[in-house]
């Protein structure tokens, strides 16, 4: 099984996308898949200028000359894919909304109903299934709402079904070098190696490891207490320049 992780944090290496990513992608190896994590911010991708070529002109392959059509490539030829995001304004970045944009080479022109809906034919004879992993600041499962309803929009529309989701509210969490927060840390790191092992091995996630990753990291008012400290400490520390100089 390959799989393919797309992350669309502008942090990149040093996200919290990629601190969770990480390690469901380790499980998945350790059950045997193939795994490539790719960074979208390191990638030159366009936006997509509509001009359609990529059904007309240059049937399945797009004009611009950046490094879409390769990904594209990979990502047709995964049997999963992952969509790493943090949550921006409640849903994905624009990063990986741009690269999600340029995926339209992978679908015919022709259209068709389903359902009741239309929907566009298929290039491909199978589209890899979907993973999504993003994390947040606020420490309710609640902001993730637009991205449950916004993947299984977008995997309906691309022939595919969405097979695992991992949303980790109060991500910021994961940065942390409080020494108390560790071993919480760990254990939620456990668990995501466990949901990369079950979506190589049972094709989701289970209830019961779903459920567990859906806990929260830390109570909702100590989340608050901590925001807030950060903040005014960073605004302080500004402030106290200020006045130096
Ligand atoms: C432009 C911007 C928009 C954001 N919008 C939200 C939001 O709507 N809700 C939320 O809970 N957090 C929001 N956040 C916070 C990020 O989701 C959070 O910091 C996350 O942990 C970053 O993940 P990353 O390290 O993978 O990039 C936003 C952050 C930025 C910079």
């Amino acid at each position: 099984m390959k799989i393919t992780c797309f992350n669309g944090s502008p942090k990149g290496k040093n996200s919290n996308s990629q601190r969770i990513a990480s390690e469901f992608l380790e499980g998945a190896r350790q059950a045997g898949a193939e795994v490539e994590n790719i960074f979208l911010v390191e990638k030159k991708i366009g936006y997509c200028r509509a001009c359609l070529s990529c059904w007309i002109k240059t049937p399945g392959r797009c004009i611009q000359k950046d490094d879409m059509n390769e990904l594209l490539e990979k990502c047709v030829r995964s049997d999963v894919v992952v969509f790493a995001t943090p949550l921006y304004a409640d849903n994905v970045t624009g990063i990986l909304k741009t690269f999600i944009d340029r995926m339209i080479p992978a679908l015919e022109p022709y259209v068709k109903r389903v359902n009741g809906e239309t929907l566009h034919l298929k290039r491909y004879e199978k589209y890899p299934r979907i993973v999504v992993i993003s994390n947040n600041a606020f420490p309710e499962q609640t902001h993730f709402q637009t991205l449950r309803l916004y993947f299984r929009r977008l995997a309906r529309n691309m022939h595919s079904e969405v097979i695992g989701e991992v949303y980790r509210s109060a991500g910021e969490v994961l940065r942390a070098q409080n020494p108390l927060l560790k071993p919480v840390i760990q254990s939620y790191k456990k668990l995501l190696r466990k949901a990369g092992e079950e979506i190589v091995l049972q094709g989701k996630i289970s209830a019961k490891t779903k459920k567990k990753l859906e806990k929260p990291l830390v109570p909702p008012a100590q989340f608050l207490k901590g925001m807030n400290r950060y903040f005014e400490k960073r605004l302080e520390r500004l402030a106290g320049k200020g006045s130096r100089s």
